[in-house]
């Protein structure tokens, strides 16, 4: 007779999973006490039993698009059929095995599909297995570098204000939001902050490319000072997402590229959150014609399926580690998950989903009909910015738009847009007083259409 297995769920309703596991799991970026059954405007935990396409279905049975693509991971719809299809193959023939002195051919053919699609001159892949761990071996990899060519004394990193790199002690390092950074201060290295080229924060009347140019000039000042203790710069190109859906001009990018050149320290680009076509082309660095000398991928990586994340550099990189064993010189990271076979192998059927269908140019249409449909928020009395790259768009809330004074934290008004949105079937997740959109790519007309009318209406709960 067959006995029930335990990992086949008994079919429970919202109300008991939740129950259970508030009894006993702890989730990330949460006050916990927010979930208190006890509280008669408490957030609801969810319970989740499957994904289709867009949708989120919880164990009541009730829907909600994923307007935010789940924290920004997923592409081409939850449960997609090829991607899980790729993910069953792979997981019968080899799911795991030891990254060092053995290999795999998910791993080997991944890396070369990256080196072809990201920018020329990365030509070496290092694996992790999430973003902040991307970013980690970044910095390290950057301050071995210098220190494997005798310039020891370059220790430092130049970060963004208002940029996030994940949450890690070097990553967050490196951050510059307060709401994650403040309480860890005393643990965290201190970088060298250079104003962000964001055009929100420019003068009245100054357009991006101005803001890009006013900034580039403050970075330079910057170098001059610092460039002898300095590794590298670190940033997010185009848009700083954690930071709250900001943007930029391109020409920071290309300018970044020059000073970085002209002072001997190196570019690393964080296309975690941006990369694989979520700004309009495959990596933001692109629209300014630029390679870095380390590009940080992860999230869309896997088509939002699993945790991988890849480091891409320069022979130049590569060759500075590259010596005789006894040297000393091998760069020195490892967990014990890097380039897991199942990961690999969801990313290159992400990767062909890229090269079999159009989605840049079905990406150019819906974000043009997102843009329209956002357009005349721009009117309300309390937005101060209606924001947009590519598949990426942002409203400010404001209490006082003449001011842009805003509304204060306390009072939490984008998580009112959020649990209207969940009443209305719509996962949206407003950082602060931004609410943005960020769905995954096949999403169509009509439910960008459902994810602009729950918000706007959302908004007016939230400013009530
Ligand atoms: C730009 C950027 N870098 C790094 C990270 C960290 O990635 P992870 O959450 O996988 O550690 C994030 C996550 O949101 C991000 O947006």
């Amino acid at each position: 007779m067959d006995t029930p297995s335990p990992i086949v769920p008994a079919v429970a309703g919202n109300a008991a999973l939740a129950a259970r596991d508030l009894k006993h799991v702890w989730h990330p970026c949460t006050q916990m006490h927010d979930h208190d059954i006890a509280l008669e405007s408490r957030v609801p935990m969810l319970p989740i039993v499957r994904g289709e396409g867009a949708w989120l279905v919880d164990a009541d049975g009730r829907r909600y698009l994923d307007g935010i693509s789940s924290w920004w991971t997923n592409l081409f719809g939850h449960a997609n059929p090829r991607i899980a299809a790729a993910l069953a193959d792979q997981a019968r023939r080899l799911e795991h095995v030891i990254f060092a002195g053995f290999t795999h051919q998910p791993a080997i053919e991944l890396a070369e599909e990256l080196v072809r699609v990201t920018p020329p001159g990365l030509s070496r892949v290092f694996y992790a297995d999430n973003g902040s761990s991307a970013i980690e071996v970044a910095l390290k990899m950057s301050f071995h570098y210098w220190l494997n060519q005798g310039h020891g004394q370059k220790t430092r990193f130049i970060a963004l204000t208002g940029s996030y790199h994940g949450e890690t002690l070097g990553a967050l390092a490196v951050s510059d939001v307060a709401l994650y950074r403040k309480t860890y201060a005393p643990l965290l290295l201190t970088p060298i902050l250079a104003p962000s080229p964001d055009a929100y924060e420019g003068e009245p009347g100054e357009s991006p490319a101005a803001v890009a140019a006013r900034r580039l000039g403050e970075l330079r000042v910057l170098l001059e000072r610092h460039a002898h203790e300095t590794c590298a710069v670190i940033v997010e190109p185009l848009v700083q997402c954690a930071g709250g859906m900001r943007m930029y001009h391109p020409d920071y990018l290309a300018g970044l590229r020059r000073l970085c050149d002209e002072f001997a320290v190196h570019f690393i680009a964080d296309e975690i959150a941006v990369g694989f076509g979520r700004t309009g082309t495959m990596f933001a660095c692109e629209q300014a014609d630029v390679a870095p000398d380390f590009m940080c991928l992860s999230k869309g990586l896997t088509g939002g399926t699993l945790a991988l994340s890849a480091v891409l550099t320069t022979e130049d990189v590569y060759a500075a580690f590259y010596a005789e064993y006894n040297a000393g010189k091998a760069f020195l990271h490892s967990h014990s998950y890097t380039g897991n076979p199942l990961a690999c192998r969801v990313a290159l059927e992400t990767l062909a989903i890229f090269r079999d269908e159009p989605v840049l140019e079905r990406n150019r249409a819906l974000a043009a009909h997102l843009g329209a449909r956002l357009g005349p928020l721009r009117d309300h009395p309390h937005v101060a910015d209606v924001r947009q790259t590519g598949m990426i768009a942002a409203v400010e809330l404001v209490a006082d738009k003449r001011s842009r004074e805003p509304w204060p934290a306390a009072e939490r008004r984008g998580l009112r847009v959020y649990l209207h949105g969940l009443e209305h079937g719509a996962l949206l997740r407003p950082l602060g007083n931004v609410v943005y959109f960020m769905p995954p790519y096949v999403v169509d007309t009509g439910e960008i259409d459902h994810l602009v009318d729950v918000a706007t209406a959302g908004i007016e709960a939230a400013i009530a």
